[in-house]
């Protein structure tokens, strides 16, 4: 809240049980587990920290070359690289807990099994805010993307996971589908609490000197700018088919970025590749939201969701 200017933006929002003070988190995957960024970021001040995908057992991920940058964007193929679940309850949580802030952590799968022995694992701890689940990762030949790309599977996984946590269950949605609303209803008639998305828009860069594909494993996922309007279609077609809300994200870079998917009807937003152009990247866009609700004389932010369709 600011009252310098006159006006008080409320800028709380509420995602399942959740209520966060802002809605701008950091999307999975781009913010490690949020210590690498503190020099940079007041942990505080964001909505929640969403961690990097963890599985049952450690992931060495994907081999190099792994990154590849594109025209307004970047392509990725690192595979969900994570420590597991007891190397992180071990040594992220701990430092998570002592911040002033939510954390939702990123859970990702080979299989159904694993997903709810993670789910089941998180649940056990006081630490974790809510659970995101990543049915939507391009990047694994097993599991990932295949769970979020036909609905029986996406609500397989949903209905399995609900099954073992009372906490907040998010699930992340992929982009690579031919109607993600059908998806999005399967997943919120099995108990989900909300559905995030744009996960990354496989993709494919080739090296003109090598005439080999820039990436080691020839596919990878599209993130940054260029798949912006795509996400905000997605969000806007989501957000209307559903009665959960909608965590919208994909080429966030700024407060204005933002207000496009809250308008679309996002409840609350994540920045992901905008942080590694500028680690800051979340204090811009949770100053310029509320700096743009005083200029428009809004009194709450959530005033925004959907308003596109009004
Ligand atoms: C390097 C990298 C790693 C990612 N890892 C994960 C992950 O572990 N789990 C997940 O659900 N999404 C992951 N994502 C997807 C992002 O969370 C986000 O959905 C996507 O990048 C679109 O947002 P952006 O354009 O703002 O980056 C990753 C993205 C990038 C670029």
């Amino acid at each position: 809240m600011d009252s310098s200017k006159g006006i008080n933006v409320d800028m709380r929002v509420r995602i399942g049980a959740l209520e966060l003070r802002n809605p701008v988190m950091t999307a999975s995957g781009t913010f490690a587990s949020g210590k690498e960024y503190a020099d940079f970021v007041d942990l505080s001040r964001l909505g929640a920290v969403v961690t990097k995908g963890v599985s049952m057992k450690p992931w060495a991920g994907n081999a190099s070359p792994r990154i590849a940058e594109t025209a307004s964007g970047m392509l990725n193929s690192i595979g969900l690289q994570n420590p597991g679940v007891e190397a992180f309850c071990a040594k992220d949580l701990p430092w998570l807990a002592t911040q002033d802030v939510p954390v939702i952590v990123n859970v990702s799968g080979h299989s159904l099994a694993e997903y709810v022995a993670v789910a089941e694992r998180l649940d056990s701890e006081s630490a974790v805010d809510a659970l995101e689940v990543n049915i939507s990762c391009p990047n694994v030949d097993e599991g990932g993307m295949a769970f979020g790309t036909d609905c029986t599977s996406a609500a397989d996984v949903t209905r399995a996971v609900r099954a073992v946590t009372s906490k907040t269950l998010i699930v992340k949605l992929s982009p690579n589908v031919t109607d993600v609303t059908e998806i999005a209803r399967a997943v919120e008639a099995e108990g989900a609490d909300a559905v995030s998305l744009i996960n990354t828009l496989l993709g494919m860069a080739i090296d003109t000197d090598t005439w080999k594909p820039k990436l080691a494993r020839s596919v990878g996922g599209l993130s940054g700018p260029a798949i912006k309007p795509v996400a905000v279609r997605m969000v806007w077609q989501v957000a209307s088919a559903v009665s959960i809300p909608v965590v919208g994200m994909g080429g966030i870079m700024n407060a204005e970025d933002a207000v496009e998917f809250m308008l679309a009807g996002a409840t609350a937003v994540a920045v992901g590749t905008a942080n590694f152009v500028d680690p800051g990247a979340t204090m811009r866009v949770v100053d310029g939201l509320e700096q743009y609700c005083r200029l428009r004389g809004l009194d709450r932010v959530s005033a925004m969701t959907g308003a596109v369709s009004r």
